[in-house]
């Protein structure tokens, strides 16, 4: 695909002609058979939604607030790992973006640039966090977090071992076959490999050193993740960090309701994507039935399979307060950098603006249930 992008699914395409072929493999690919992938995205576009007419939608708005702020809409980038490597410095480029269109950015713990990096930025990000084995090492970054004055603290728990993704395993090769693949994506090369160095792990530098450990991420992954984390963990991170604490990577009721116990101020219904278990239930399905068990008590927010601004509004009708996009931003960094995440934003925004005014709504706090067309083609949620 040459030229301008109408959608996600364009940037989808561009950003499989610009990266090398392990890194848009690391993006685009789930776990094993990528059932779950497919079902999140195949569940949400199959919400029917219900068509609404003449009720002067003139005005819409899509602000929402979250976490003690007023956003222009109910959107934030989600913590994506390595996306520095997507395009040269990505993950400040992304902050940029975000702030041009006023939502929150979550920035992964294995982010290529530091916290402090982006944070300069003037968009301080939310933080994502990840359980290294190192506690103390942990109770740092928590502490940096605090000291960049970060709004919100996500607590991934969905990865407590990496699922096996065969895409990975299959385009990860030698050194010199990887030096081919980076000269066989020139533009990639001159924008990320020689002007976006230092090529690190920015957060964790102090427990990996300068380079990021890209041969085999998932089995360094393995070897420094801590398994054993459990819910007493989660009670550990509360009474360090004091401000909005969210448990991302739940999708089932009673876990949801345990996170509620553990005083978590939001969780996000997600599955990472469909690249942990494959097999499990899609968000778009999980979704009401956790909703349903938190009753309004904290925010609930989602992701997985959002391609458009009508997901954005699919979602929400399911039962998200706010809803973080993954690949749908990582895919247009990598094909036409922050402009490209600037662009990509706008379309969500104009395309839930069309969705709105076609199902009758002038306000996101409008946006539930009704919206859905319970007598249409609705899958059984
Ligand atoms: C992720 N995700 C993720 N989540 C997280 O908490 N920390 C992380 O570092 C990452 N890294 C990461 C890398 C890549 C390449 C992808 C695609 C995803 C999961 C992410 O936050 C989100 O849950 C999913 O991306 C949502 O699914 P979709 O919308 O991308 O299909």
């Amino acid at each position: 695909m040459a030229g301008k992008a109408a959608n996600v699914s364009d940037y989808r395409a561009l950003a499989k002609a610009r990266l090398p072929h392990f890194l848009f493999e690391y993006i685009d690919g789930g776990s094993y058979d990528e059932v779950t992938l497919n079902r999140n995205v195949e569940d949400l576009q199959s919400v029917a939604l219900r068509q609404r007419v003449l009720r002067d939608v003139s005005n819409i708005d899509l602000s929402a607030e979250l976490f003690g702020k007023k956003w222009a809409m109910p959107v934030g980038l989600g913590p994506v790992g390595l996306s520095g490597l997507y395009a040269r410095r990505g993950e400040v480029q992304a902050a940029k973006a975000a702030a041009a269109a006023d939502i929150p950015q979550v920035l992964s713990t294995v982010s290529a640039c530091s916290l402090g990096e982006v944070a300069a930025s003037g968009h301080v990000p939310w933080f994502q966090l990840y359980f290294v084995r190192d506690r103390d090492f942990v109770a740092s970054l928590i502490e940096r977090a605090k000291a960049e004055g970060c709004g919100a603290l996500f607590l991934t728990v969905d990865l407590a071992v990496p699922g096996s993704r065969y895409r990975d395993a299959r385009a990860v090769n030698g050194a010199l076959a990887r030096l081919g693949g980076y000269l066989a994506r020139p533009g990639w090369l001159w924008d990320v490999g020689i002007r976006g160095r230092p090529i690190s792990l920015g957060n964790l530098e102090p427990i990996v050193g300068k380079s990021a450990p890209l041969s085999d991420f998932q089995k360094w992954i393995r070897a420094n993740f801590d398994a054993s984390v459990s819910w007493s963990d989660v009670a550990w991170v509360r009474e360090q960090w004091k401000g909005p604490l969210v448990i991302k990577g739940i999708l089932d009721p009673d876990d949801a309701r345990a996170a509620l116990d553990a005083g978590a101020d939001g969780l996000v219904v997600s599955n990472h994507g469909g690249r942990q278990l494959d097999g499990v239930s899609s968000s778009a399905r999980a979704l009401p039935r956790v909703a349903d068990a938190i009753a309004g008590r904290v925010p609930v927010l989602a992701d997985g399979g959002v391609r458009s601004g009508l997901d954005v509004v699919r979602m929400l009708a399911l039962g998200a307060d706010f809803v973080l996009l993954g690949r749908a931003w990582a895919y247009a960094l990598a094909a036409r950098g922050g402009e490209g995440v600037s662009h990509a934003l706008k379309l969500i925004d104009a395309e839930m603006r069309v969705a709105m005014a076609l199902t009758g709504t002038t306000s996101i706090a409008e946006i539930d249930e009704q919206v859905l067309d319970r007598n249409g083609n609705q899958p059984s949620f």
